[in-house]
């Protein structure tokens, strides 16, 4: 696959709110600068997140490189007890790309976060449904992916990513721990099945 490199940014010092790409050692800038994806980047990756997935049948191995998936445990030092899971980071990874920093979506494709009733109800079922098995509800937005399972999100990132939802961008709604909202998601986890 050829380089596209119109669709990525160097930098020295990433700024706040700069995607930075991990990037293997070996394919990494020798001058040690970090890459940054640029805003084309990051619509053309919402663009293809949002493209129905069909599953690999079951004799074909994902490849390593491609899937490998950075669980709850490895984030973080080796060593670290595991620290509680942060929900802007957890934002930035796995929802910017489609909800945008500001949590105003994007007009005809994704909806805002900000100011959505759906994030700030007092009933968290359809919300968590929601982060953990995608949704598909309106003509005028495509299709969410199981954004939560398929990145394995436990109670723990799950509460953090709805308390930054909750509280960012003018929303104002109370915050739930990840024990009140255990139950659910382990709920809504059955029901995917
Ligand atoms: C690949 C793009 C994409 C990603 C990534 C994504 N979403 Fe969505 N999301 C959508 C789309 C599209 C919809 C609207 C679907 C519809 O209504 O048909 C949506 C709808 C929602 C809604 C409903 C909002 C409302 O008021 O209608 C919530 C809440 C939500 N997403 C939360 C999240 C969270 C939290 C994450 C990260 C864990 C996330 N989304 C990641 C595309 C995405």
């Amino acid at each position: 696959m050829p380089p596209y490199p119109w669709l990525f940014d160097l930098k020295v010092t990433p700024e706040e709110g700069d995607v930075v790409v991990s990037i293997p050692e070996e394919f990494a800038p020798r001058d040690g600068r970090q890459v940054i994806a640029s805003k084309d980047a990051l619509y053309l990756i919402a663009y293809l997140q949002e493209l129905k997935q069909a599953p690999l049948s079951e004799n074909v191995a994902p490849p390593d490189f491609l899937y490998k998936r950075e669980t709850v445990s490895d984030k973080g030092s080796a060593t670290a007890t595991p620290t509680k899971s942060d929900g802007q980071a957890l934002y930035v990874a796995h929802c910017q790309s489609c909800h945008q920093a500001n949590g105003e979506g994007l007009p005809g494709a994704f909806p805002p976060l900000k100011g959505s009733k759906i994030v700030q109800d007092d009933d968290l079922e359809k919300y968590i449904d929601i982060i953990m098995n995608g949704y598909d509800s309106r003509p005028a937005y495509s299709v969410m992916a199981a954004v939560g399972t398929n990145a394995d999100f436990t109670a723990d990132d799950v509460a953090a990513i709805i308390n930054f939802e909750r509280t960012s961008w003018g929303n104002k709604a109370k915050e739930v721990t990840a024990e009140e909202i255990k139950k659910i998601v382990d709920f809504v986890k059955l029901k995917a099945k």
